[in-house]
């Protein structure tokens, strides 16, 4: 753990008048989980969106692997190897859940320059090498038993788990996470917790946005906080948990897990 992986260096984006993102800055080495955290309207889905190409930023840079990937597009971005999910379900709900996974990889067949060069695409995939990566990702998720049900028919939090199966398909070397425990309940929630840590153990560089304090604390390594576009403090578990200026503005607030 010793590599920078992504590197962010004064990252901004305004809305208008609004600057959802200021001067931001951190970077996440290989094999690190970090965890991005902060009251509602912080800027941490911006800054999401920004990393990965879905919204261009209005200055600052975006470094992935050594490579400068700032402004996308997304296609560009998934090629190198950065995938996300989403803050809300994103699947398509009337396909089944290998159907899903398949517009997953089908990111790495359909060759851009970019994909073909990393090695990170394929011209083609053979319907049995699909087929057999389709279930290994239903392997390591867990989503078997569900395999042809349609995923919109499933419940809620296996939903979101799906969303993260559609990622790896794109066989990334980062994950970001957008509050993949919100509207789970606790079973579902510890079963998130269990992936999660499969895949920090299998070497997956994880960014995770979350109001569940629990699982941030057990999982990650480092915490960043934004208050209001802005980095207010960077450190591990227990030191951000015992900060000052983070319990005002976000942990001490009683309501702040339900923000
Ligand atoms: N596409 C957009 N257009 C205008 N304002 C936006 C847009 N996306 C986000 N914002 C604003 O930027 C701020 C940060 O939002 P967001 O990144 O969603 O926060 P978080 O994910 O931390 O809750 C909020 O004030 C939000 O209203
Ligand atoms: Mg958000």
């Amino acid at each position: 753990m010793s590599q920078d992986l992504l590197v962010i260096h004064g990252l901004t984006r305004r809305f208008g008048g609004l600057m959802a993102l200021h001067d931001l800055g951190f970077s996440v080495q290989e094999g690190e989980i970090v965890g991005l955290i902060g009251p509602n309207g912080a800027g941490k889905t911006t800054a999401f969106n920004v990393i990965t190409g879905t919204l261009p930023p209005s200055g600052g840079k975006v470094h992935f692997d050594g490579r400068d990937i700032s402004g996308g597009p997304p296609s560009r971005v998934v090629a190198h190897g950065l995938a996300r999910t989403f803050q809300s379900t994103s699947t398509y709900p009337n396909e089944s859940v290998a159907e899903n996974i398949y517009r997953g990889l089908l990111s790495r067949i359909s060759g851009s320059a970019v994909g073909l060069l990393t090695g990170r695409r394929h011209r083609t995939l053979s319907p049995q090498a699909i087929s057999a990566e389709i279930d290994e990702i239903l392997r390591v998720t867990d989503l078997q038993a569900w395999r042809e049900a349609a995923a919109g028919s499933l419940p809620y939090g296996l939903q979101k788990k799906l969303g993260i199966a559609v990622a790896l398909a794109t066989q990334p070397r980062m994950l970001l996470l957008d509050e993949p425990a919100a509207g789970l309940n606790h079973e579902e929630c510890k079963d998130l917790t269990q992936l999660l840590r499969r895949l920090r153990d299998d070497g997956l560089t994880l960014l995770l946005v979350e109001h569940h304090m629990a699982l941030v604390m057990e999982l990650c390594h480092r915490i960043v906080v934004l208050v209001q576009g802005e980095k207010i403090a960077e450190g591990t578990p227990e030191y951000i948990r015992e900060h000052p200026a983070v319990i005002e503005a976000y942990l001490g607030a009683p309501d702040y897990a339900h923000a």
